[in-house]
């Protein structure tokens, strides 16, 4: 189909010459996208070609950043949007929309200690979400993701526009963090390595399965321990290494990017895309739980379930149930009290 005029974007305050082109393909809306994570998140989906449109928000700032990554030479449209009477536009059509917005962590502190800080973000994104694009596939990063995700279900079912299969926290950091610790020990690369992490995403309730490793960890228990224990704590980690200024925010951005980049290989209808990520469930007694998802056009395909557990994760997994479901039920609560 040919045009002979170039539609313009009625909404993108940067509309010129380049950026008004009709376009297909998919549209991702970034939420926070000014912040620590949103503006390197952004760099990396300007850069994704399964993507024609980005469309960028936060509460300030957004402007300078949509700018900057305007003037990149990929075939992606950028639009900006800034201050609370923007956001739902910025949502509308959106096929994905990734939420970075909200306080990191400062040293000292757990990330359950953001919910007050971060929880009615997280409401006030959905409520808009709910409104602006109901169909859309809502990958979380704000924390902490263990009652962020129960809080986003309430407020969506409560506006009739939930749908467990298209809401995700993204625990792909944590994935990540398995793969690049594991390849030194196993002497691989580190995209070579295939390590499932499931539960949660908050110390104890990460939990890499490092018996269904592949190739398979050969080390000692003591040795293995560490590494389970580097994964958990690797969060905190980056928070004491930046001091004061945040958490991590690059390794982030990446992990987003990998994440958002398999919604839409789902979207497309590639076949065989597994990530796991944190959803509702009906795998253990918690009602919200990351295991591998199969993803499809609509989101999860098929939940695939917990991986084999040998003694020692089987003991694990019966001791992170009882916090991630606490964490849950605060989630529900406070949901429940604003609805
Ligand atoms: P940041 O402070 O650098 O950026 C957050 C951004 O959110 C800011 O630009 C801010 O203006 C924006 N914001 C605040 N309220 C908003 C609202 N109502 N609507 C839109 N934007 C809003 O923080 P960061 O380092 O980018 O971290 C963001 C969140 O991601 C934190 O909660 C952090 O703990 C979390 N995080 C999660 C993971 C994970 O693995 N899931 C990893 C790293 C960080
Ligand atoms: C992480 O795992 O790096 C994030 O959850 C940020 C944090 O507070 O540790």
């Amino acid at each position: 189909m040919k045009f002979s005029q170039p539609i313009l974007c009625k909404q993108c305050s940067l509309a010129n010459w380049e950026n008004v082109m009709f376009r297909r393909g998919l549209k991702v809306s970034v939420v926070g996208a000014a912040g620590g994570i949103g503006q390197p998140l952004s760099l990396l989906l300007k850069q994704n070609p399964l993507i024609k449109t980005l469309s960028l928000y936060d509460i300030t700032s957004t402007r300078g950043v949509a700018a900057d990554l305007s003037h990149i030479c990929s075939d992606c449209h950028v639009c900006s949007f800034e201050g609370a009477g923007q956001m739902k536009a910025s949502l509308v059509g959106a096929d994905v929309v990734v939420v970075a917005a909200g306080l990191p962590r400062k040293p000292g502190m757990t990330r359950d200690q953001l919910l007050d800080a971060n929880a009615s973000v997280a409401a006030s994104v959905a409520k808009a979400i709910s409104d602006a694009c109901p169909g859309a596939l809502l990958a979380f990063i704000t924390n902490p993701v263990n009652t962020i995700v129960p809080i986003v279900a309430e407020i969506l079912k409560s506006e009739d526009a939930y749908d467990p299969k298209r809401l995700f926290g993204v625990t792909t950091l944590d994935v990540v963090r398995a793969k690049t610790f594991l390849s030194d020990s196993l002497g691989v690369e580190p995209q070579d390595v295939n390590v499932p992490v499931i539960g949660g995403h908050a110390g104890t309730t990460i939990l890499p399965i490092i018996s269904q490793c592949n190739p398979k960890f050969e080390g000692s228990d003591e040795e293995r321990e560490q590494l389970v224990h580097r994964i958990q704590e690797a969060g905190t980690e980056v928070v004491k290494a930046k001091a004061g200024k945040g958490s991590a925010t690059l390794s982030m951005a990446f992990a987003g990017a990998h994440f958002v980049n398999s919604l839409l290989r789902g979207i497309n209808g590639e076949e065989l895309v597994i990530e796991c990520a944190y959803v509702e469930s009906d795998v253990s007694e918690a009602d919200y739980f990351s295991t591998p998802l199969l993803l499809g056009p609509k989101g999860i395909e098929e939940n695939l379930g917990l991986p084999d557990l040998d003694e020692i994760e089987e003991a694990a997994l019966e001791k992170l149930i009882p916090v991630l479901k606490k964490n849950i039920h605060t989630g529900v609560e406070y949901a429940q009290a604003i609805i």
